[in-house]
């Protein structure tokens, strides 16, 4: 990958720019109608700041963005692969999707993301589902323009999937859900193979971005008034081993800690084998990085992790999080688990459960294990049954409850600092996070949204807390 000249690549989108928008702008003024565009949004972080930029590419050809598919004169699904139920969802709404390419024959659809990186999904949708416009994958969803430009031109259908990232391109315009936060990408793919996982197929080699370019982006977000940046790679810790001239993820930190305007740093996700005490030191010293990490564990049975190919063990996991803690005694942890692992035997998820009881988790994202074609765990022995795999994910869900709630009841009557984010369901009651991540629930007008509040904590309903305004 060269590193020249990456952001002559997205200027190159600039005149597809201008045909769609021309495009769209006389049919506006035929019509008296603004074409509409809505984005569907499967999956992890990193897809949702892909979003950000299809829809930031969208509005400058000229589309207003609509929630429903409705009304919609342009469809596109931002696509997960993660887990098989995620794919499923997608087919189901495809055949939705028919009747109202049928009802509307103008109707443009695309589908994009990590699904489409899966020679056998493209293969599914050309045979079943023929009527969509729009194929491409997640290496050049800049080029969205180019190629819708060509799919209006040519009226047949346009399938771009690369095998491989072929650059990085920078400056692709973003739309950002909230004003006061956005997301940074700091690397793209991942190395790791975990032997369960489809992420590195599908988002190919670790790759990251330069420092000079991330500082540049950061400082610009703080200049349009972002408070709060989350930084995004798949495996933050590995940051900068790769670049010309080679940094660390905890550099990075201490570098972005630097910029005025700027008041919290957050990040995800950090592989437990790459979590070095520079990093720990670093979160430590960086007033603004929050004292909130997500750790994903997956297992608690050294050999299932050994089967699972994350390179560290049950008590390597362990003694990581009692250094954490003692370094930052004030930091919550949330992971990831996956339960019915091939293989997996009652020891090993009692395993499991023993260490979430010692972990103190404040929030943890659970998974029941879902076979990825493709990947080595789908052809290992002994495959869990649904129903024993049910069953475990049930029981770990209550030990879970138990020690979150019971991590969450230590917080009542201290004050966090809230960054106010939304309007809850309830009209009057504000949502947002303190530094260490924790939901807090209080009551206040939308005046305060993008405004951090001291709140003081009243009561714990476990999956957020509820507080006042002091
Ligand atoms: N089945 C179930 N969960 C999975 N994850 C990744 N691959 C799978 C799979 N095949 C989970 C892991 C990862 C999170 C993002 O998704 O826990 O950390
Ligand atoms: Fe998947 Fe493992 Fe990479 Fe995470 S670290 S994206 S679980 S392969």
């Amino acid at each position: 990958m060269g590193e020249t000249n990456i952001n002559s690549l997205f200027d190159l989108q600039e005149s597809y720019i201008a045909f769609v928008n021309q495009w769209n702008n006389s049919y506006k003024l035929e019509t008296g109608h603004i074409r509409k565009a809505f984005c569907l949004t499967m999956g992890c972080q990193m897809n949702a700041h892909d979003s950000e930029k299809l829809i930031g590419m969208l509005q400058e050809m000229g589309y207003e963005i609509t929630q429903t598919e409705n009304d919609a004169d342009f469809i596109i699904y931002n696509t997960c692969c993660i887990r098989a139920n995620a794919e499923e969802k997608v087919y189901g709404r495809l055949g939705w999707l028919k009747t109202l390419k049928k009802r509307n024959p103008n109707l443009i659809l695309a589908i994009c993301g990590c699904m489409v990186q899966q020679n056998e999904v493209v293969e599914k949708i050309d045979k079943t589902y023929g009527f969509v416009d729009i194929l491409f994958g997640t290496y050049n969803l800049y080029k969205l323009p180019e190629l819708l430009s060509e799919r209006i031109k040519t009226s047949s259908k346009v399938r771009d999937i690369w095998t491989e990232q072929k650059e990085i391109v920078e400056e692709v315009p973003t739309v950002r859900e909230h004003k006061f936060k956005a997301s940074v990408n700091i690397m793209y793919g991942c190395d790791n193979f975990c032997t369960y996982c489809v992420v590195p197929y599908v988002r190919g080699r670790e790759r990251s971005r330069r420092r000079e370019d991330i500082i540049k982006e950061v400082e610009a977000l703080a200049l349009d008034g972002v408070k709060e940046v989350m930084l995004l790679g798949q495996n933050v810790n590995s940051y900068g081993k790769n670049l010309e001239s080679p940094t660390s993820f905890a550099q990075l930190l201490r570098d972005i800690n630097q910029i005025d305007g700027i008041e919290r740093i957050r990040f995800m996700t950090s592989h437990p084998k790459d979590l070095s005490d520079e990093l720990i030191y670093a979160m430590r010293d960086c007033k603004k990085v929050c004292n909130y990490l997500h750790l994903p564990m997956q297992s608690g049975s050294s050999r299932l992790l050994n089967k699972m190919n994350r390179r560290y063990t049950k008590e390597q996991y362990l003694s990581l999080v009692d250094k954490i803690r003692h370094e930052i005694p004030d930091i919550s942890l949330s992971t990831d688990i996956i339960v019915g692992f091939p293989g997996e035997t009652e020891k090993d998820f009692e395993e499991t459960i023993d260490v979430v009881k010692k972990c103190g988790f404040s929030s943890a994202f659970t998974f029941i294990y879902s076979k990825r074609p493709g990947t080595p765990a789908a052809a290992m022995d002994c495959q869990i049954d649904e129903e024993t795999a049910h069953k475990r994910f049930n029981r770990l869900l209550d030990v879970l409850n138990t020690s979150i709630h019971n991590t969450q009841e230590t917080k009542i009557g201290k004050t966090y600092n809230v960054l106010a984010e939304k309007e809850s369901d309830k009209a009057g009651i504000i949502t947002g996070r303190a530094e260490d991540n924790t939901l807090i629930h209080f009551n206040g007008g939308t005046d305060l949204i993008g405004n951090t509040i001291p709140v003081k904590i009243t009561e714990n309903k476990t999956f957020y807390l509820i507080g006042e305004r002091i």
